[in-house]
């Protein structure tokens, strides 16, 4: 009965990383605990092309950003090629990379999307991004890009 429950409860978490498996350590539930869907600021309408873009675009001289290396323009865009993930565009980002594909931005669900999960201390796979941190992304930026995904990820 017990198990059942559980079993409901995998079944109806936001996170993929719910095994059933009374022998498995807590740690996967522990982080997606840690993870709050809710937009931080509901009256403020995060747009991409004036919020998430630039900080996608920085070359990581003054700031940390990602565009030296998953921009394919760039002189060696190891992000890019390792992964294919492309941060130059709207859509070449929600089509993400070998790893994350559909669930690199899942609109609604920033715990669910790689590119939150990437941003944080316990990426789910490989290393934390930018890849060249620390220094990481500030807490204002990556705030940006959760309520920006949480609002529905638009192309606006
Ligand atoms: C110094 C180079 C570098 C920088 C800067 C960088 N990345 Fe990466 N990125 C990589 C490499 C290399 C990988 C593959 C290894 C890994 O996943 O850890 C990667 C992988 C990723 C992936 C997983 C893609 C997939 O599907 O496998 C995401 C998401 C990502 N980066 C997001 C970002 C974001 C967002 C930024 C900027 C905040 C950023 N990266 C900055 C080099 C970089």
């Amino acid at each position: 009965m017990a198990r059942s429950i559980l079993a409901f409860f995998c079944l109806a978490a936001v996170t993929q990383a719910c095994v059933v498996d009374s022998t498995a350590p807590d740690v996967g539930a522990l982080i997606a605990g840690q993870c709050d869907n809710a937009d931080s600021d509901p009256d403020v309408d995060i747009r991409f092309d004036r919020d998430i873009l630039p900080i996608l675009s920085r070359d990581g001289e003054n700031e940390p950003g990602c565009a030296e290396c998953h921009f394919p323009q760039s002189n060696s865009p190891a992000g890019f090629e390792v992964t294919g993930l492309n941060l130059s565009s709207y859509q070449t980002l929600i089509r993400g990379g070998a790893n994350s594909s559909g669930n690199i931005v899942v609109a609604g669900d920033p715990c669910a999307s790689i590119l939150w999960q990437k941003l944080g201390p316990a990426p789910p796979f490989g290393s934390r991004m930018p890849l060249s941190g620390p220094p990481f992304l500030s807490e204002d930026d990556r705030l940006l890009i959760h309520d920006w995904i949480a609002e529905g990820a638009r192309d606006n």
